[in-house]
C-alpha cells in the first residue's frame, strides 16, 4: 500500500456542463467525491492522503466561483469534523493558508486542533497551495538560516530542503492521481513527486469514486519502482 497518496481533483467544471449547470453545482458534487475518497483512504490504512482543493493560480476564477468554493469548504469541515474525529483522522492544510478568509481560516483552526491527536491518518487539504511559491519560502527560510549562521551552505542536503517545506516530517508521494484527463500537474508538490507512480484518469472529480480508487492502488501494486537502480 503505497504511504502518500495525492490527488489533482479536477475536472468539476466539465462534469457541470456536461449536466447544464452552474460551476459550482459540479463543486458541490466533488465534495461528495472527497467525502468517499477520504473515508476509503482511511479504510486502506494510507497514512497521508493529499488532496489539491485550491492552487495559487485558481485566485484568477471568478470571484462567486471563488466564493462558492470557500462556503463549500466550511460546509465540508462542518459535516465532516465528527467523522475525522471518530476515524482518527488528523487534518493539516499545506499552502498560503494567510490568503484565506478569516472564516475559512477559523474553521480550519477549530477542526485541525479537534483533530490534532489523531494518529491514524493525516488528510492533508492543499488551499492556496502552489508549488513554486512553496520552493521560494523554503529557499527564504534557508537562506534567512544561513545568514544567521544557524545553517551552513555547505550541510545543506536534500533532506534540510524536505525538511523547510510544507510537507515536513511526511513520506514523499508514492502515488500521484489526476482525473478529468489533464495530463499535467499544474503546479503540484513538484518536490514531493520526484519518484511518485503517476496515474492519468479520464473520469471527472465527482464520477471518482471507491471502485476507480481501488483499481488504481492494486495496478500501483503491480508497478515496479526502481528509483533509479537495476532491478
Ligand atoms: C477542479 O475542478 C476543482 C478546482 C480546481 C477548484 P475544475 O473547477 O478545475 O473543473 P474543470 O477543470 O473546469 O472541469
Ligand atoms: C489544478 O486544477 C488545481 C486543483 C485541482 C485544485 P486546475 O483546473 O486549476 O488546473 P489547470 O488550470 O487545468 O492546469
Ligand atoms: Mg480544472
Amino acid at each position: 500500500m503505497p504511504k502518500h497518496v495525492a490527488i489533482i481533483m479536477d475536472g468539476n467544471g466539465r462534469w457541470a456542463k456536461k449536466r447544464l449547470l452552474n460551476r459550482i453545482n459540479g463543486h458541490e458534487k466533488g465534495a461528495e467525491a472527497v467525502r468517499t475518497i477520504v473515508q476509503t483512504a482511511r479504510k486502506l490504512n494510507i497514512a497521508v492522503l493529499t488532496l489539491y482543493a485550491f492552487s495559487t493560480e485558481n485566485w484568477q476564477r471568478p470571484q462567486p466561483e471563488i466564493s462558492g468554493l470557500m462556503l463549500l469548504l466550511r460546509r465540508f469541515l462542518a459535516s465532516e469534523r465528527q467523522t475525522m474525529i471518530d476515524n482518527e483522522i488528523r487534518l493539516n492544510t499545506i499552502g498560503q493558508i494567510d490568503r484565506l478568509p478569516q472564516a475559512v481560516r477559523d474553521n480550519l483552526s477549530a477542526v485541525m486542533d479537534a483533530t490534532a491527536t489523531n494518529r491514524k491518518m493525516v488528510l492533508n487539504l492543499a488551499l492556496s497551495y502552489g508549488a513554486r511559491a512553496e520552493i521560494v519560502e523554503m529557499v527564504k527560510q534557508i537562506a534567512s538560516k544561513a545568514r544567521q549562521g544557524a545553517v551552513d551552505p555547505e550541510e545543506i542536503t536534500p533532506e534540510t530542503v524536505a525538511g523547510h517545506l510544507y510537507t515536513r516530517g511526511m513520506p514523499d508521494v508514492d502515488l500521484l492521481i489526476r482525473t478529468s484527463g489533464e495530463m499535467r500537474i499544474s503546479n503540484f508538490l513538484l518536490w514531493q513527486i520526484a519518484y511518485s507512480e503517476i496515474f492519468f484518469t479520464q473520469t471527472l472529480w465527482p464520477d471518482f469514486g471507491e471502485d476507480e480508487f481501488v483499481t488504481i492502488l492494486k495496478d500501483y501494486q503491480h508497478r515496479e519502482r526502481r528509483f533509479g537502480a537495476v532491478p
